[in-house]
């Protein structure tokens, strides 16, 4: 039961923070409200012409907020998500999306949502380790055979968002396998198959300026984590890779493999390396969400070890505002570091979360250690701010504050997950910590 005196004292709180709150009857977050108003925040778009994403994994936490802003920002780009529907993956992120912007009845009647406009979402269950399905997606076969295209739109992808991860690291640390799988191969397929697709039998003259292998871009969104850790400084994207978790070991892989596929196929690839997300949809096995829903159940919180290790925290809709500043501005063949500079402790961050939820302290439990517990991670983002022109519009306060928020609104959301399978996840996870 949620204990209804909290819930009240909460949303309380959290509209003393004078935070922009969204009141959605939906899932979809209100990406226009939370968005600043001015104009010269967005990345100036170089190229107007339509685009087709395959962007993958888009049904999990960053990928369907990625979606969502995407699909409002860029009126005519069209979106194909490839999501395997792990876990992770849940199409209720998406539902509002579906009925704006996809097919009326996806599985039978397949008529564009309107007579004039065309759908601008497609859905397509499966796995990036695929090799048949995604040679089918970027041949444009896959649309065509299954009569899911009644406008005869160009669906080829001419960009490639690859968020689709296995992500968790503590569940990387029980069973590696996913990862290699997903993280490793999964690239390496999309890789080849951007290659066949895009460059033919050919690749690019290395001498030619880079600029001219747009329109093309395959985007790794990778992660600080494939660094490893730092006492003291700040990573930058020159830095030796240096993971220490079975996740970010296959993270690292990844991005070395796009590294390989730049430099031998001059495959236009950029990677993104972004630091800890917060912000509305994400699964609440990581720390944050994790923590708002077991306060709102009354529940301890748990925390690895003495609590001092640092993580920098970005909103997620600043991580989705990076990207695209990357898509339309960033250079084939380089990297570009993404985060806020907004480092906490996870004790800091914790006391500060149960502060604005009006909840104890008490709440918090010490329990045993990660293995191989990352003590630090910061990033130098000089590069992106300086090169790309962005900048993170959130603060850490901000950002938690609309957080709380929208876990306060979304109940049904998250009590979904924490019923099902979840339930024995966390209790093999944390029952004999
Ligand atoms: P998530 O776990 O919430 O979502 C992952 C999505 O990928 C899910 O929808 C899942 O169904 C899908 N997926 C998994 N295996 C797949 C496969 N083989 N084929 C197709 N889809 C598959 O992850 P997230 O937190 O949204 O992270 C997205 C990406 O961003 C990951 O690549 C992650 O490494 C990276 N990243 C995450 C963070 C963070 O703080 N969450 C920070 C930096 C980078
Ligand atoms: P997490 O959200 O799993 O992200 P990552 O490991 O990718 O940084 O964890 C964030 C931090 O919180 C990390 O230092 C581990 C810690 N943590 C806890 O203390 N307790 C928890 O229950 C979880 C899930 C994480």
């Amino acid at each position: 039961m949620v204990r209804r005196d909290l819930l009240t004292k909460t949303q309380g709180l959290s509209s003393k923070t004078q935070y922009p709150i969204p009141k959605t009857q939906n899932l979809r977050p209100k990406t226009q409200n939370l968005r600043p108003k001015t104009q010269n925040l967005r990345p100036k778009t170089q190229n107007l012409r339509p685009k087709t994403l395959l962007v993958t994994g888009g049904a999990g936490f960053i990928g369907s907020n990625f979606i969502h802003y995407i699909l409002n920002e860029h009126p005519d780009w069209t979106v194909i998500n490839l999501d395997k529907l792990t876990y992770a993956g849940n199409l209720a992120n998406l539902a509002d999306i579906e009925s704006q912007y996809g097919l009326l009845n996806p599985s039978k009647d397949l008529v564009a949502k309107t007579q004039d406009l065309r759908p601008r979402y497609f859905f397509v269950r499966g796995s990036i380790a695929d090799r048949e399905l995604v040679d089918a997606l970027f041949s444009g076969e896959y649309f065509a055979a299954n009569s899911l295209n009644p406008n005869t739109q160009d669906l080829r992808p001419s960009i490639v968002v690859n968020f689709a991860a296995e992500s968790h690291v503590d569940r990387s640390i029980l069973d590696a396998s996913p990862f290699i799988e997903t993280n490793i191969k999964g690239t390496q397929v999309l890789l080849e198959a951007a290659r066949t697709h895009w460059l033919g039998s050919k690749t690019q003259d290395p001498t030619s300026n880079t600029q001219d292998l747009r329109p093309n871009i395959f985007l790794q969104v990778s992660t600080d984590e494939v660094y490893g850790a730092t006492e003291k400084g700040k990573f930058t994207e020159e830095s030796p890779l240096s993971p220490n978790s079975p996740y970010s070991a296959s993270k690292a892989a990844a991005d070395f493999l796009c590294h390989a596929y730049w430099k031998t196929y001059q495959l236009p690839v950029i990677i993104t390396r972004c630091s800890n997300n917060l912000g509305p949809f994400q699964f609440p096995e990581k720390l944050i969400p994790l923590a708002i829903t077991n306060a709102l159940e009354n529940k301890p919180i748990p925390i690895y070890g003495d609590g001092l290790n640092v993580r920098d925290w970005i909103y997620v809709l600043d991580h989705c505002r990076a990207l695209d500043f990357t898509l339309q501005k960033g250079k084939p063949g380089e990297i570009y570091n993404i985060a806020a500079n907004e480092e906490r402790t996870n004790l800091e961050l914790i006391h500060r979360l149960l502060d604005v939820m009006d909840n104890p302290q008490s709440l918090i439990k010490f329990v045993a250690d990660r293995p191989g517990h990352d003590r630090r991670y910061a990033l130098d983002i000089t590069k992106i701010t300086r090169e790309l022109g962005w900048k993170p519009l959130y603060s850490f306060e901000k950002a938690l504050a609309a957080t709380v928020d929208w876990y306060l609104n979304h109940e049904s959301w998250w009590r979904q997950i924490k019923s099902g399978d979840y339930a024995k996840y966390y209790d093999r996870m944390y029952s004999h910590r």
